[in-house]
């Protein structure tokens, strides 16, 4: 099930990230050997693969926290891998989620979610304040405003970030692992929040071991080994029927068993 997020997209949707070549190496550590994806406006794309194959520092190069080693990097038509680009520019259209929540702890939560709306998009103090508590509500935190990050659970903080991404705008989100730090029952939240994300047509680029979140929300899930595109399709096909060896014992490890027999 792809819930409204609009794949099927007009034949000239854009391409929100296009990636080609792409090549990372640390020192002689080859890291990504040669990924080529791309991800359209709109589209849910969810990487999936066992640790240390490259997928964060996939996500690391597309907003180049990381320089890639070779290739080119697109994000909404600018090549970011372009020497001469204006790199803070496109990085403002890039709404980042990661594991922890780097939330300023001396800061409650609507300042966190206006700080970086002032001092980089230059908003004045009642609009970035105006744009938080929308965020904070969608988020389903509009009574948090007022607290510190010590103040909340795990989920909530997660939420939080994700508030703060939202406040700047973007047109596209990165998420990396972005429930994996949390104690299981405050996953779901986090991924309600994520869903409906995907239902209002922001494009997402996901990395994550949730697979049934993969399988209901992805429009298209990535398979990565070894610093490759191993396979890549719908989650149907990826998870429900994967063509490659390596994929299937990636995903018996990672799938609970019990309920994969379940739902066969
Ligand atoms: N800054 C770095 N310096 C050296 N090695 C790194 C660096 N970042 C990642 N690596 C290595 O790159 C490989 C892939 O890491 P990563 O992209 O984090 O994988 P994943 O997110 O799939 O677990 C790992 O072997 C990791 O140790
Ligand atoms: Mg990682």
């Amino acid at each position: 099930m792809s819930t409204g997020s609009g794949t099927k997209a007009a034949p000239d949707a854009g391409h929100a990230i296009e990636v080609a070549g792409l090549h990372k190496a640390f020192g002689d550590l080859d890291v990504l050997k040669g990924i080529d994806l791309t991800v359209t406006e709109g589209e849910v794309v969810c990487v999936i693969g066992p640790s240390g194959s490259g997928k964060s520092t996939l996500l690391r190069c597309v907003n180049l926290l990381e320089e890639p080693t070779a290739g080119t990097v697109s994000v909404t038509g600018t090549e970011v891998t372009d020497p001469d680009v204006d790199i803070d520019r496109v990085r403002r259209r890039i709404g980042m989620v990661f594991q922890s929540f780097n939330l300023f702890p001396h800061l409650r939560v609507l300042e966190n979610l206006t700080i970086a709306q002032r001092r980089v998009l230059g908003r004045g103090k009642e609009e970035a304040a105006g744009i938080a508590r929308r965020n904070l509500a969608r988020v389903g935190l509009a009574e948090k405003e007022t607290a510190y990050p010590a103040q909340l659970s795990g989920g909530q903080q997660q939420r939080v970030a994700i508030a703060r991404a939202l406040s700047m705008d973007p047109r596209l989100m990165l998420f990396d692992e972005p429930t994996s730090a949390l104690d299981p029952e405050l996953v779901g939240d986090v991924l309600a929040v994520m869903r409906s994300l995907a239902d209002e047509g922001m494009t997402m680029l996901v990395v994550t071991h949730e697979m049934s979140f993969a399988r209901e929300v992805a429009d298209r899930v990535v398979f990565m080994d070894d610093g490759m595109i191993v396979e890549q399709g719908p989650p149907a096909q990826v998870i429900g029927d994967p063509q490659h060896e390596r994929t299937r014992t990636f995903l018996a490890r990672v799938l609970d068993p019990a309920a994969a027999q379940i739902e066969e």
